[in-house]
C-alpha cells in the first residue's frame, strides 16, 4: 500500500455510542441549491471542528443527502449504489418510505451542547430549508433498547467499523462516504411487557439480563438475530454498523434505527428477511411489537467531498 491520502470521513459515521442524540430532517426550499451547497459544507465542517472542541463529551455527527435529492443537489456525480428507501410490506409488517432531503445527525454525552449546536445548525441553513422532523435519542440503561435488550452487542468493533461502514476505492469520488438508512420504529411496549421473559428472549435469540447469544440451533427461525444474520454466496457474513438509539416520550417511544454501510444492499437484504421472511414464511417476530413509521435513504459523503463547495 502506498501513502495515498484518504478523504476524511464525517466522524459521526463510525463513532462509538453516546448518551444523547439529535436527529434533524430537513427539506430544501425549491431552487436554492447554489446557496445550500456551501451551507452544507459549512455545517459539516463545523460538526467536524466541534468533535475536537468537545472531545471530552465525545461530540460527533454527520450530514447526509437524501437519495431523491442527490441529483438536484450534486448533478455532476452520483454514488454508484444510491437509491431510494426499499419500501416493503407483507401481512401487517410494514416498512414504509419517507424521504427527506437532508439529515443532520449529532450526538454528544452532554445534552446542553447538543441543544446549542442543533439551534446553531438550524440558523446556519438560514431560510434555505424547512425543518420537517426532529427527534432526540438517549442511552437507555446499559445501551438497551426500550424492550430491555442490549442493542449493538454484535456491531463491528475497532477498525473493522470503518471497513464495514465506509466506501473504499471501488467508487473513487465517494471514498470515505457511507450509505445510511434511517427508520423510526414505534414500540408497542404494553403488548411487549405482557410477553413472558422466555418468549421475549426467543424473539431476539439472546438472553435479556446478561445478553448472551443462544446457540444457533436454539434460535427460532423467526427470531430477530436469525433473520438478520445473513451470508453471501461465499459464506461471508453481510455486515452493517448500527448507530440506533431509543427515542421518545411516554406517549410515543421506540427506536431510531440507523444503519451505516459501504453498500446499501446489506440493509435491504436484512429488512427483506425481516418483513418477507425465508422460503417457509418465517418472518421476524420482533415486528409484531414495533412498527416502522418512516424509512429514509441517504448518502453521507466524505468531508472533503462536501467542502469542495464551500464558497
Ligand atoms: C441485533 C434490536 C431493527 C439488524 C439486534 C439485537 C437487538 C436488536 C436487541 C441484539 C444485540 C445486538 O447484537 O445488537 C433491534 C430493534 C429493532 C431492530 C429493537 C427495531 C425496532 C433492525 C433492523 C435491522 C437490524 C431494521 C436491519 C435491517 C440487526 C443486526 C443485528 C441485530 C445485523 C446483529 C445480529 C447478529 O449478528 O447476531 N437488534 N433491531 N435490526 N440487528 Fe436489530
Amino acid at each position: 500500500m502506498g501513502n495515498q491520502v484518504m478523504p476524511r470521513e464525517q466522524l459521526g459515521i463510525c463513532a462509538e455510542g453516546n448518551l444523547h442524540s439529535v436527529y434533524l430532517m430537513f427539506n430544501a426550499i425549491d431552487g436554492v441549491e447554489e446557496q445550500l451547497r456551501p451551507s452544507i459544507a459549512n455545517v459539516a465542517q463545523y460538526i467536524y471542528e466541534l468533535t475536537d472542541q468537545y472531545a471530552d463529551s465525545a461530540f460527533n455527527g454527520f450530514v447526509g443527502i437524501g437519495a431523491n435529492f442527490w441529483d438536484t443537489f450534486y448533478p455532476q456525480a452520483r454514488p454508484a449504489l444510491l437509491k431510494p428507501f426499499p419500501a416493503m410490506n407483507e401481512g401487517n409488517r410494514d416498512a414504509p418510505a419517507m424521504e427527506y432531503d437532508i439529515f443532520v445527525h449529532i450526538r454528544c454525552d452532554r445534552y446542553d451542547i447538543l441543544h446549542l449546536v442543533a439551534n446553531e445548525i438550524n440558523q446556519m441553513f438560514e431560510d434555505l430549508v424547512e425543518l420537517v422532523d426532529e427527534e432526540r435519542g438517549f442511552r437507555f440503561m446499559d445501551s438497551r433498547d426500550l424492550t430491555g435488550f442490549v442493542d449493538g452487542t454484535e456491531n463491528p468493533k475497532g477498525r473493522h467499523r470503518q471497513q464495514v461502514a465506509l466506501v473504499g476505492n471501488e467508487d473513487p469520488e465517494f471514498t470515505s462516504g457511507s450509505y445510511v438508512h434511517v427508520q423510526k420504529y414505534k414500540h408497542n411496549l404494553s403488548k411487549w411487557h405482557r410477553l413472558p421473559l422466555k418468549k421475549q428472549e426467543d424473539i431476539y435469540g439472546r438472553t435479556k439480563v446478561d445478553d448472551i447469544e443462544y446457540e444457533s440451533e436454539d434460535k427460532p427461525l423467526t427470531s430477530h438475530t436469525k433473520r438478520v444474520n445473513l451470508k453471501d454466496d461465499q459464506g461471508k457474513s453481510l455486515e452493517i454498523l448500527r448507530q440506533s438509539m431509543p427515542y421518545g416520550s411516554v406517549k410515543e417511544q421506540g427506536l431510531v434505527f440507523i444503519s451505516v454501510c459501504s453498500t446499501p444492499e446489506h440493509f435491504e437484504k436484512m429488512l427483506r428477511s425481516m418483513v418477507h421472511g425465508d422460503a417457509h414464511g418465517n418472518h421476524d417476530h420482533l415486528m409484531l411489537f414495533t412498527k416502522a413509521l418512516t424509512g429514509s435513504s441517504f448518502f453521507v459523503p466524505s468531508l472533503d467531498f462536501l467542502t469542495q463547495f464551500d464558497d
